[in-house]
């Protein structure tokens, strides 16, 4: 599907974005692992969180996804507790979603019986050894079944006695990896340490530790202690996305004369880092009515206009906090005065696209100039964006990212593969239309 984007003189209005994805994710695996029945409101509605329920249920749990009567997914999931997943009849397909296969991964690697995890063909080219050779170390039994270190892979606890506490130091601090240890760990005999170099989103260890399990430290290093016997069901609000609400942030601070609120908005320290960027470059965000709903910080998003933005420099340790939202700053870098420098984001090689690749393509069709780098960008700014045709690489955030181009692009831009929005956020485009005034 190809959606044309037209030039924008700004945003007004309020909107409420749907369910944050990386809260969904944990909510439905540790609901599954529960002993009884939870609820999570605002699940986040994309195809990747639908293929974390599909999985789950292809383990014998139960998980019913409908709609509240504000248009809200609601998911109620009839927990099995830790021991009372079943054999799946077949491979459970991750389909695009690296979260749904490394966190199931760790869950299955405490398990009496084989699972396979497969995806789509992204998924399959993504890097898998950095879950598998943690579990390995742990005692689980890990084949790659097509490539060395990629999906398909066969998951199963260990054929006698339990999995064992390890002490992880992941090379690149990754939450999914850390997940993926610390849901082993509650199968596992022993402390479970994950060290990071800087801290990851930490939604799994809060989520946890409301359900009860024995769990200490934030930020750096995280320990568990298993094995653990019980989780307790839940009854969850999810905030809303930050990285969904990026894009209209972005969009709103580009355009002059615009005022949005963006409601019930995650603002977790760990994934604030585009609204600390966007700040730093001059755009007027504001947080109202800071709360904590359900174990995590939400707030009322308030993003005006900005007459200019200024380029900014951003290193490694920043880039955890904002890993997502880094294809969108590259095109807001366009539109900012001076140099910017993204450094240290290797890791975008490697998510559903290369997405310094793709940025850089797609910035280059639209006219501008950038230097693509091994581990990341620099775009000098301001520069004038065309409208043009861009390609959405088979990835969500790139297509997001390139609709807000669009916005303040000269003529029309026109997103091939914008159906791709889909895996975060099914109706992004509509709910852009809504806010955007010509
Ligand atoms: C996620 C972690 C990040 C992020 C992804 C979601 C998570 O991936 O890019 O979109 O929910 O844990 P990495 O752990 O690979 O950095």
């Amino acid at each position: 599907m190809e959606a044309v984007v037209r030039p924008a003189k700004r945003l007004k209005g309020a909107l409420t974005v749907p369910g944050d994805k990386s809260i969904s994710h944990r909510a439905l695996m540790l609901g599954a692992l529960a002993q009884g029945t939870s609820v999570v409101r605002g699940l986040a509605p994309g195809r990747d969180v639908r293929s974390t329920a599909r999985c789950l249920r292809a383990l014998g749990v139960p998980v019913a996804l409908a709609n509240d009567n504000s248009g809200h997914d609601v998911a109620v999931i009839e927990g099995r507790g830790l021991h009372g997943l079943r054999a799946p009849p077949g491979p459970l397909d991750a389909g695009n979603s690296g979260t749904t296969l490394r966190l199931l991964a760790g869950i299955l690697a405490g398990q009496p019986f084989a699972s396979v995890l497969t995806g789509d063909a992204s998924l399959k080219k993504r890097p898998m050894a950095r879950v598998a050779e943690p579990l390995r170390r742990m005692g689980a039994l890990i084949d790659y079944l097509e490539g060395e270190g990629r999906a398909p892979l066969r998951v199963r606890g260990p054929r006698e006695g339990r999995l064992r506490a390890i002490e992880h130091e992941p090379p690149v601090p990754s939450a999914q990896v850390k997940s993926c240890v610390l849901l082993a760990g509650l199968y596992a005999e022993g402390v479970t340490v994950v060290r990071e170099s800087s801290p990851t989103r930490d939604h799994t260890e809060r989520l946890l530790a409301r359900l009860g399990a024995p769990l200490d430290g934030r930020g750096r290093e995280v320990r568990l202690r298993g094995p653990v016997e019980r989780l307790e069901p839940f009854e969850l609000r999810v905030p809303g996305d930050p990285s969904s609400a990026a894009f209209f942030v972005a969009a709103a601070a580009l355009l002059p004369g615009s005022e949005l609120l963006l409601r019930h908005v995650g603002v977790n320290p760990t994934r604030t880092g585009f609204l600390d960027a966007l700040r730093r470059m001059g755009a007027p965000i504001e947080l109202l009515d800071e709360r904590e709903v359900g174990g995590e910080p939400v707030a009322d998003v308030l993003v005006r206009g900005a007459p200019a933005l200024r380029g900014l420099e951003l290193d490694g340790a920043e880039v955890p906090r904002l890993i997502d939202e880094l294809p969108l700053l590259a095109v807001v870098a366009t539109r900012a005065e001076g140099v910017t420098v993204i450094r240290g984001a290797k890791e975008l090689r490697v998510k559903e696209t290369d997405r310094i690749r793709a940025v850089a393509l797609n910035l280059r069709r639209l006219g501008a100039r950038v230097e693509e780098r091994p581990d990341g960008f620099v775009i000098e700014g301001p520069q004038a964006l065309r409208g043009g045709r861009v390609e959405g690489f088979g990835d969500h955030r790139v297509v997001m990212a390139f609709a807000v181009a669009g916005l303040v692009a000269r003529g029309e831009t026109v997103i091939e593969g914008a159906e791709w929005a889909d895996v975060s956020y099914p109706q992004f485009f509509e709910a852009l239309e809504r806010v955007v005034e010509r």
